[in-house]
């Protein structure tokens, strides 16, 4: 099939997961406990007291779904590292076993001719160290850094792409949002929090560069352009606050090294601004990213509201829109993102390190699963990346959520967003038509 939609030679095409959406294993090997663990396992926060304890067992199964990945044709695999498997309390005494599985897995992906990516941190934080107040101790910076420097002695002369975070906005400030309305304590100490967050990027990034010859580093970002609800001067000031909670409090300092000047006197006059000593946006300054990794999954809209006293703006949700679970469909989102990622920040690297899509639940029919609907999600949002690069942006990959179906965080294993389905109980793995035609896409280089 010729492709009616080239991308460019080199062009990157992978797939992504995270520790404790797939990994199962969660006591395992000397593993320590995480904060999702205990939300999962002791708070029961999830659907159904659903938990990560087995996942889709991909600890035990690794090599077979390597295996699946291969045939898939994927030449990039983004994965996660579980902190407390390499340090069960987050710090202190080093856990080899854990270093070990995930050596076997980098070497059996680099045997499959698939290229490791390594996420430090995806929000399955050490318990022991969220029980030390987490991120919102000055102490967290060393004990990321710390982390980091373990996993690049441990892999770095194997794996030479990185991100140190995934979504920052959603690990650090979304719980203000997701436990109802915002306050002025939770959002505080959430202000507080991210300084030490980006303290600890910057800090693992100046490690990697002394450790990790030739290789590149960046953040998954979770990225939302933001629309006002009405043409006002009320809800484009309600935008540009939203703008700033969302995106730009993250990718300034991680690329320009600094904070926005219009979200640090709102922290400021609002809540609370974060604490920074001497040195420390030096610090962040002196290491940028290398690249920009997009989570794209869909757009805000907002109104400024009275009603919403911390931001003064509300989501407008406009539910007749086609609606998947993460929102909206909006592929006209992703290339507004990206055009002004190259805009604002310099012309930047960019991947897209999440796309994807679920409706809920999905079940199988006839031994296959016809998700056409997915694949229509998938090339919408590749058609904007294609008008996007042809606009100059300098995007090179794609990873697609996610390779397998898997534990969906708060909504347990009611959401699949996989292009593989995975029968929880028997943990089979099936093949959907969105895999079949991903494996096209790569060959094709396009569709
Ligand atoms: C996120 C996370 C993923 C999710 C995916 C689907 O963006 O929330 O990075 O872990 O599973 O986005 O919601």
């Amino acid at each position: 099939m010729t492709a009616r939609m080239k991308f460019p030679d080199g062009f990157v095409w992978g797939a992504a997961t995270s520790a404790y959406q797939i990994e199962g294993a969660w006591d395992e090997d000397g593993k320590g406990e995480s904060v999702w663990d205990f939300y999962c396992r002791t708070l029961k926060i999830a659907a159904n007291k659903e938990t990560g304890d087995v996942a889709i067992d991909h600890y035990h199964r690794y090599k077979s779904d390597i295996a699946m990945m291969k045939e898939l044709g994927i030449k990039s695999y983004r994965f996660s590292i579980s902190w407390p498997r390499i340090f069960p309390a987050g710090t202190g005494e080093l856990n080899q076993k854990g270093i070990k599985f995930y050596n076997n897995l980098v070497d059996e992906l680099i045997a499959a001719g698939i290229e490791p990516v390594i996420c430090l941190y995806h929000w399955d934080y050490p318990l022991a160290l969220m029980r030390r107040e987490g991120w919102r101790s000055r102490e967290s910076v060393k004990w990321f850094a710390d982390y980091a420097i373990v996993c690049f002695q441990a892999f770095g002369d194997r794996v030479k792409t990185w991100l140190t975070m995934n979504e920052p906005w959603v690990d650090i400030f979304a719980a203000q949002f997701m436990i109802g309305k915002p306050t002025i304590e939770g959002m505080s100490a959430a202000v507080k929090a991210s300084h030490h967050y980006m303290l600890a990027h910057a800090k693992a990034i100046a490690a990697f560069r002394e450790i990790v010859k030739a290789g590149k580093i960046g953040v998954a970002f979770a990225l939302s352009p933001v629309y006002p609800a009405a043409d006002s001067e009320a809800d484009q000031a309600a935008v540009k606050r939203w703008d700033g909670f969302v995106n730009r409090w993250f990718l300034d300092p991680m690329l320009k090294g600094h904070y926005p000047e219009d979200m640090l006197t709102f922290y400021r006059d609002r809540f609370q601004a974060p604490e920074i000593h001497a040195g420390d946006m030096e610090l962040i300054k002196k290491h940028p990213l290398d690249f920009i990794g997009v989570n794209y999954y869909s757009r805000k809209v907002v109104k400024s509201s009275k009603a919403e006293p911390v931001l003064e703006s509300e989501l407008v949700e406009d539910r007749d829109q086609t609606w998947a679970t993460n929102g909206e469909v909006f592929p006209q989102g992703l290339y507004d993102i990206l055009l002004r990622l190259d805009q604002d920040y310099n012309h930047p690297e960019i991947f897209i390190t999440e796309n994807g899509t679920s409706f809920g639940d999905e079940q199988l029919k006839d031994g296959g699963l016809e998700d056409n609907w997915r694949i229509d999600f998938l090339k919408k949002h590749l058609e904007a990346c294609d008008r996007a690069i042809q606009q100059g942006v300098n995007l090179q990959r794609y990873y697609v959520w996610s390779v397998f179906d898997n534990f969906e965080w708060v909504f347990g294993y009611s959401r699949r967003f996989g292009i593989i389905y995975v029968d929880f109980k028997t943990q089979e793995r099936t093949w959907k038509q969105s895999a079949r035609w991903y494996q096209s896409v790569i060959r094709n280089n396009g569709f």
